[in-house]
């Protein structure tokens, strides 16, 4: 018999309970214990570690359909560069090995995206601990894999969205703005723009310029439509360059606000009368889609089994309509950018969709 732990890590995403679920279920299918760790590494950093034994009867019914994570989690998980009060940062990583051991464990799941699969990997190495991962981020920039859980999840809001922003558009004579998240790529902008019949798309990894932008909504308005829908990922940038970031009172800084600068622009540069929606966190929470609750048992039980063939320190993905596993190592160092010549782009082109690069 083993005991398997289990954490969630880094941002929070719909999907992640019914990944919960299916990793306890599998394992008590090999007679297994999962330890569930509250909060990611910060749970093996509390003395007593925050930590308890799970089963599935208990929440086997609900926890499929519900968003966040039963187990808590924080994307401020770094123990290697640690707040330390002042400003600075410490290494903690050996109290997380610390209480890592004293759970006894023969191994760990964690669910991550490409920043806390790098930093659990580093303290598994560390502590000799028997690592699978199962990448998760409404992003889906994991590399190696088509699917991350928690994406399908945060475009259907975004599609929603649009849903509710084109009677309002049409019914005004306006250009509506929906900036949606997406650290570093614009998967999300993409296919939520595509899904949600946009007009513009801007996302980070196509340049734009924003006299491209004004001329297609000019053409829309020609071609006798009266509203227009732009869809803008938070991590595109200014004209000349900048990143707009959005400093929270409570602290952090995350992207946020370059549909405001695109809104502007546009009003600046068309006749049109132009509203922006800042979509954020919304997109994080809610029922999980279909998609993602199946993906997340897949997942879940193929991590499991992984460990019953002693197979470690591999990172389960979605290739080709099949569970696979890949190194973990290849995953972290490729990030999974939108490719600007790939299908979604062209499928969009062909719609007659511009990226405000024409
Ligand atoms: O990586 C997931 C994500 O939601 C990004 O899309 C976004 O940039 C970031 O996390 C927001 O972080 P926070 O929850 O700290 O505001």
């Amino acid at each position: 018999s083993k005991r398997i732990g289990l954490l969630t890590s880094g941002g929070d995403c719909a999907g992640l309970n019914a990944i919960i679920r299916a990793v306890v279920r599998r394992a008590e299918g090999y007679g297994w214990q999962v330890v569930g760790i509250r909060e990611g590494t910060a749970g093996l950093l509390d003395r007593p570690v925050r930590a308890e034994e799970m089963s599935s009867g208990i929440f086997d019914g609900t926890i499929l359909r519900m968003g966040g994570t039963i187990l808590g989690t924080t994307n401020k998980n770094d123990p290697f560069a640690y707040p330390d009060g002042a400003g600075g940062t410490i290494d903690r990583s050996d109290d997380v090995v610390a209480g890592y051991r004293e759970l006894k464990l023969d191994a760990l799941i964690g669910i991550g995206g490409d920043g806390s699969m790098g930093i659990l990997r580093k303290l598994a190495k560390k502590g000799g601990w028997n690592f699978v991962g199962i990448p998760k981020t409404i992003d889906n920039d994991v590399g190696s894999t088509e699917i991350s859980i928690g994406h399908a999840s945060a475009v259907n809001v975004a599609v929603n969205a649009l849903d509710h922003l084109q009677p309002t558009a049409a019914s005004h004579n306006r250009v509506m703005v929906l900036e949606v998240m997406g650290r570093d790529a614009g998967h999300i902008a993409l296919s939520s723009g595509i899904a949600g019949g946009a007009d513009v798309i801007l996302i980070p990894e196509i340049p734009y310029r924003i006299e491209a932008v004004a001329r297609h909504i000019e053409r829309v308005r020609q071609g006798g439509r009266n509203f227009a829908l732009v869809v803008v990922a938070e991590a595109v940038l200014t004209e000349s360059g900048e990143p707009v970031r959005q400093r929270h009172a409570s602290g952090g800084t995350s992207y946020g606000g370059i549909g405001h600068y695109i809104g502007d622009r546009i009003a600046a540069t068309t006749e049109s009368e132009v509203r922006v929606t800042v979509l954020g966190h919304v997109q994080r929470g809610g029922m999980p889609v279909s998609r993602d609750r199946l993906m997340a048992s897949v997942f879940g039980v193929h991590a499991v089994d992984l460990i019953a063939q002693g197979s470690f320190d591999r990172m389960v993905a979605w290739q080709h309509r099949q569970a696979v596993d890949v190194p973990l190592e290849q995953a972290i160092e490729h990030f999974k950018a939108v490719e600007p010549d790939g299908a979604l782009v062209r499928t969009a082109r062909g719609l007659g969709i511009s990226f405000g690069d024409g």
